[in-house]
């Protein structure tokens, strides 16, 4: 029988995705039951003033115990990890963090019957040799990068714990985010962020990929909605568990600029590839996500003309206030 949420534990919660995921959770289950945890002691971030924050190193499995303890945790969104860039120049922190803190996250969610861990995965689980467009939800998974390498086997170990254990959980491949609140930590799909802030500060970006780079993109409304859906889905419903495809948009560095310019005509922009080219050449353009619409009624709101208002919005303000 499986249990409702009501008890949650975010791990990462300082991150891009993690800062927006524990309003949007706190906005839904209480401020008191959402637990934001992250490295840092005493951060200034919303999430850790706003309510209960815990330092959390997932490394240690102490201190998981601890907080699930604490809190009477039901609940886990597991979100601390290495992303693909920092981890293609640490490949040993990225192993360790990634798999040693999944692998700690999954067994006190057996150890402690929990009723639900959420751990996402990535469109860096693909490497060469898959199709360039559309890339189906099973296909083959030989990534390049020690991140695609860990978030690969992050998959395969969930279904393990699902399978052997009959813990609940479930993950799914978010392409890069795009967000106006956190900047991102280290990845390859940074870029579609950083532009917007360089676009409305300086008018102008230095590109680190290609002109013609193209990648699955998704907007950070849409990122929180998949993933707080996924995990209120109906478990009975669903086929996968930790590796759903999730599509919404996909564009060329090119492309954005020229969407950006559509608001910001004197906006420039230069490309100076650099070692992250190689990672997102190894990586699909877009990503069939049926298997997810099927399962739970995925379905993305924002396109990329409603993303890029929307950002140039929040970020121009933003700036008018002097906060970026
Ligand atoms: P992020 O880098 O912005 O945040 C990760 C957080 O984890 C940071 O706040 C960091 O301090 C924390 N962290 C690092 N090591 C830790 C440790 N040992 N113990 C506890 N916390 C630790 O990452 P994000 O973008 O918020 O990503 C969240 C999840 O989503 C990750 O699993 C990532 O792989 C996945 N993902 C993100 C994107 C994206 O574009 N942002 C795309 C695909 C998948
Ligand atoms: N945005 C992430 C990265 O570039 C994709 O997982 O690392």
């Amino acid at each position: 029988m499986k249990r409702d949420i009501k008890k949650i534990l975010v791990t990462g919660a300082l991150g891009q995705i993690g800062t927006e995921l524990v309003t949007a959770l706190r906005n839904k289950y209480g401020i008191e039951n959402v637990i934001a945890s992250d490295l840092r002691p005493n951060p200034s971030n919303r999430v850790a003033q706003e309510g209960p924050y815990e330092v959390l190193d997932v490394t240690k499995s102490d201190d998981i115990r601890r907080t699930i303890i604490k809190y009477d945790i039901d609940t886990i969104f597991h979100l601390a990890a290495i992303l693909s860039a920092v981890g293609e120049r640490d490949p040993h922190l990225c192993w360790n963090v990634n798999m040693n803190g999944t692998i700690n996250v999954l067994d006190m969610g057996v150890r402690y019957e929990l009723a639900r861990v959420i751990v996402p995965s990535s469109i860096a689980v693909w490497g060469f040799g898959v199709p360039k467009y559309d890339v189906p939800q099973e296909s083959v998974l030989k990534p390049s990068s020690m991140y695609g390498v860990t978030k690969v086997a992050g998959e395969l170990l969930c279904d393990y714990y699902v399978n052997k254990f009959g813990l609940d959980c479930r993950g799914l491949r978010y392409p890069g985010i795009i967000s106006s609140e956190t900047l991102p930590g280290g990845g390859t799909t940074d870029y579609a962020v950083e532009i917007f802030y360089e676009a409305v500060k300086h008018n102008y970006y230095n590109c680190f990929l290609r002109s013609d780079t193209e990648l699955p993109m998704m907007y950070m409304p849409d990122c929180i909605k998949a993933t707080i859906d996924l995990a209120e889905a109906n478990f009975e419903n669903l086929k996968h568990h930790s590796d759903f495809n999730v599509a919404s948009m996909t564009f060329t560095p090119q492309i954005l600029a020229d969407e950006i310019r559509k608001t910001l005509p004197d906006f420039k922009i230069d490309y100076n590839p650099d070692y992250r080219q190689k990672i997102a050449d190894s990586w699909p353009a877009s990503i069939d996500d049926s298997s997810a619409r099927d399962e739970w009624n995925w379905n993305p709101a924002f396109n990329l003309s409603t993303m890029t208002k929307d950002m140039l919005e929040k970020l121009s303000a933003k700036h008018k206030a002097g906060l970026i």
